[in-house]
């Protein structure tokens, strides 16, 4: 899951290609490297580190510059990070240069076979093995970088999104993708290839997504040629006008894009429901569902697949689906999904959660259910995504560019749409009662006002933090809708601050955890007073009676748990089913604190990537 930027035209290509990289860096960020051509030699500078470590090791190794350029930041599959393994790789006559985002599955038998043919491999990736195919196949069969690209293609078994140019013949690139994101951003004599559209933005709104099994051949002040890569038949390239601004992928003024996008979310929710929900006349109309109601309504169950946070967002919605509409719903982590062979029908509805869009668990988890005749929607956020174009129908969640690896306004987002889709069925089903329909809509309208209040937690949250930003675990829990809150909560903990974090249900509790619980122990409980109020009290009372540092999560006023509580949070109150919109928001900011204060990287935390596009 790397990224990877690409220009060739008329500008200067190094400023280009590694201000795109840092904005591909939640995409991954253990190495970085970028290739440039000046017109006779290729220039590469490549190091172990983040896209900043590369522009100081560049400005004194790339002397030169020019207008043709590639570069990568780099999530290892293959081989440690360091500056040998990062990309672009070259081929062995020094030709050609490479970046990947993906994995060459087959690459140990290619590489056997190139090496009984004289070829040396310096670096331990697959994509130094696919480098050196591409060129074996050129010198062999004589043919031109494109083609060869795809005779190479069609010999590997696994994910790619690539790009490629040969010295030989310098004014094209060569892009390919399969199972890995591509975008190509079209200019007035210029092009431009990236993971994602955020490194061309200000460039151009022009954009091609190609689609998977698709390669072009990019020339320059010349028509841009796609074709299968299978079986080499042209595709009319189809131009999109991109949606979204520059200043949605800067920082705005906050220290990290994570807080940045907490602080967002009052107004992507509403960016959520705009022109989907309308209180006031009773009515919720979202095109995706409008279109195939009837396969809503006819579902014997719907099977939720997500991972990470999206996954929570998809048990929130399990207890949203069957509580609203009556539709027995079964929430799969999609890795798990896709390889226990899942007993799935054509009455089956299939709900794929993904911010990116471009999870490989869960994409290949909706091939699958395709292949067994499910209808597939997805609730993606990146327009255009894979996933998005994979699915059947699908609701995008209009949250914006989320930059920071952990994810925050996806999952309230997530959860919005969620509810409108559920609430949309009851309608149709009749399985809420008018007047409870009603007051749901209301309530959903206004939770972007409450989502504000709750924010106001940010200094109490700072306070907490400070408490116990070195406490090496932390239990979460929550009840009902908001058991998966917990499991959030404790998801953010670890992912940014690497603490140890449980999430669980409340009343689990006493099955197993409990045994951790001492005076040492801060136990995040999420207790509003709608839900199962009394019985989390007594659940308080248990961790009490054993020493636990209590955080509660409360409704404004609460007076039982605070006289329970080490350190309450006051939320506003909302209904029980929409609570895990609300309380969800002091713990990222909790979570958030702790690691600022912890001195780790909010924004990239280690060892993870923003958009898992391998298995
Ligand atoms: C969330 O904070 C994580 N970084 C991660 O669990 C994420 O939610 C997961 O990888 C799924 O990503 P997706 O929503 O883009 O499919
Ligand atoms: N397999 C390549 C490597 O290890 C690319 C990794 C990726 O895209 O995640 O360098």
């Amino acid at each position: 899951m790397c990224g990877i930027v690409g220009y060739i035209g008329y500008r200067e290509a190094y400023p280009i290609v590694i201000k795109g990289l840092k904005r591909l860096e939640y995409r991954g960020y253990d190495s970085a490297g970028v290739m440039l051509y000046d017109g006779e030699e290729l220039k590469l500078c490549k190091t172990k580190g983040k896209v900043s470590d590369l522009e100081k090791k560049a400005s004194k190794a790339i002397t030169t510059n020019g207008t043709i350029g590639i570069g990568h930041t780099r999530w290892a599959t293959h081989g440690v990070p360091n500056d040998v393994n990062s990309h672009p790789h070259l081929s062995n006559s020094g030709d050609l240069a490479i970046i990947h985002n993906g994995i060459i599955e087959n690459y140990a038998p290619l590489k056997e076979e190139l090496i009984k043919r004289g070829y040396v491999f310096h670096s331990d990736t697959d994509t130094e093995v696919l480098v050196n195919l591409i060129e074996e196949v050129q010198k062999k069969e004589n043919l031109k970088l494109g083609k060869a690209v795809q005779v190479a293609l069609n010999q590997v078994v696994g994910a790619y999104a690539i790009a490629v140019f040969d010295k030989k013949n310098p004014n094209e690139i060569v892009a390919a993708r399969l199972g890995s994101p591509l975008a190509i951003g079209v200019g007035e004599g210029e092009y431009f290839i990236a993971s994602d559209a955020s490194p061309f933005i200000e460039y151009t709104s022009n954009a091609i997504y190609l689609e998977d099994g698709e390669m072009a051949n990019i020339r320059l002040h010349k028509a841009m040629k796609i074709r299968k890569i299978k079986d080499d038949s042209l595709v009319d390239p189809y131009i999109q006008e991109l949606q979204m601004n520059l200043e949605q992928i800067e920082k705005g003024g906050y220290d990290h894009f994570m807080l940045k996008e907490i602080y967002e979310q009052p107004n992507v929710i509403k960016d959520t429901y705009r022109g989907r929900l309308h209180a006031n006349e009773g009515i919720i109309q979202m095109a995706g569902v409008e279109d195939n109601l009837e396969k809503f309504l006819n579902a014997d169950r719907i099977i939720i697949v997500a991972c990470g946070t999206s996954w929570h967002a998809g048990l929130v919605a399990e207890y949203i689906f069957e509580e609203f509409a009556r539709i027995s719903v079964e929430v799969e982590y999609a890795s798990e999904f896709r390889y226990r062979n899942p007993i799935i029908n054509s009455k089956d509805v299939v709900i794929a959660i993904s911010q990116s869009g471009e999870t490989a668990d869960t994409m290949a988890a909706i091939k699958l259910a395709k292949e067994h005749g499910a209808f597939v929607f997805g609730v993606c956020n990146v327009v255009g995504s894979s996933i998005s174009r994979e699915t059947h129908a699908g609701a995008y969640t209009h949250a914006g560019p989320e930059i920071g690896v952990a994810s925050t306004k996806a999952f309230t987002t997530q959860i919005t749409v969620l509810t409108m889709i559920a609430l949309r069925l009851a309608k149709a089903k009749g399985t809420l009662s008018n007047s409870a329909f009603h007051a749901y809509l209301q309530e959903l309208e206004i939770i972007p006002e409450k989502v504000k209040e709750a924010l106001e937690t940010n200094e109490k949250a700072k306070e907490i933090a400070s408490v116990f930003k070195d406490a090496p675990n932390c239990l979460y829990l929550g009840r009902g809708y908001n058991f998966p809150v917990a499991l959030e909560g404790a998801l953010k903990l670890k992912e940014i601050s690497y603490i140890h974090a449980e999430g669980y249900p409340a009343a689990e509790m006493k099955h197993g955890p409990i045994a951790l619980i001492d005076e040492q122990m801060p136990v995040v409980v999420i207790a509003p007073k709608q839900g199962h109020y009394d019985k989390i009290v007594s659940n308080i009372q248990e961790i009490k009676s054993r020493s636990g540092k209590i955080i509660a999560v409360v409704t404004k006023g609460d007076t039982q748990v605070r006289e329970l509580a080490d350190y309450v949070i006051e939320i506003p109150e909302t209904s029980d089913a929409l609570s895990p919109l609300i309380t969800t928001i002091p713990l990222q900011l909790l979570s958030y604190h702790i690691a600022v204060m912890r001195g780790c990287n909010v924004d990239q935390p280690r060892n993870l990537a923003k958009s898992v596009t391998v298995e």
